[in-house]
């Protein structure tokens, strides 16, 4: 098989990237252009993003999950922490996150140590889901190598039956990590390849640096 994707071209002209217009915190520029995303309108689920972990195995590995929360101590996701990507951050909580927004050709990396969150906190947004969910979170043993999907589809019918009209809570290996950024570097396409790339590392003061990357 052969197919030449080299023509695959394009002009970002969009906006810019300067830094007389940014804050001194990354998580005000984050919070600035994740609204510029929601108003753009087009974008579907435009809090999806990649988190790549070293896996066991040495690999890296990036996968989506949902962006549940963001505030200035850094960026909250939900899953199951027997998974694959549970037991990589187990043992290296180093982690990367990336978001790629083509409606208004932006990217941003997020470098940063991860931490679960507290279970109070977990519970409450377990709670807040849907059943559907809760029991899917139950049922799913999220990363095992299983047989069928008919296993997984008996084992949540099961679960319907024994917890109708029971409360259903939250399992002890689901729930919320925080990844607290050391850096986060903004990325806005311009023309002629002269990308605007701006990058927030965190130093020892705790102050941020700002700095200007080239294309
Ligand atoms: C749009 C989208 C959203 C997703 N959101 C989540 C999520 O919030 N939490 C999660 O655990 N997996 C989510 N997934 C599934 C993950 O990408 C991945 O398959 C799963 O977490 C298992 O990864 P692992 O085996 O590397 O641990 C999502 C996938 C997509 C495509």
């Amino acid at each position: 098989m052969k197919k030449d994707l080299g023509n695959y071209r394009k002009s970002y002209e969009k906006s810019a990237l300067m830094e007389d217009a940014i804050s001194d915190n990354p998580m005000e520029l984050f919070q600035k252009w994740f609204h510029e995303i929601e108003k753009a309108g087009s974008v579907d689920e435009p809090n999806a993003m990649t988190i790549s972990t070293l896996g066991l195995d040495g690999f890296p590995k990036g996968r989506i999950v949902l962006l549940k929360r963001y505030t200035y101590e850094g960026f909250i996701f939900y899953t199951n922490y027997s998974s694959e990507k549970g037991k990589a951050i187990d043992n290296n909580p180093k982690v990367c996150l990336s978001f790629f927004w083509p409606a208004m050709e932006r990217q941003v990396i997020i470098k940063g140590t991860v931490s679960k969150i507290a279970e109070n906190m977990s519970d409450g947004y377990f709670e807040s889901r849907p059943t559907g969910s809760k029991l899917g979170a139950i049922a799913s043993n999220q990363s095992e190598v299983i047989p069928s999907r008919d296993v997984l589809e008996n084992k949540l019918k099961k679960l319907e039956a024994q917890y109708e009209q029971k409360e259903i809570s939250r399992p002890a290996n689901w729930g919320g990590y925080l990844v607290a950024p050391i850096s986060i570097e903004f990325w806005q396409g311009r023309p002629n390849r002269l990308h605007d790339r701006i990058r927030y590392t965190l130093g020892e003061d705790y102050n941020w640096k700002i700095e200007r990357l080239a294309p």
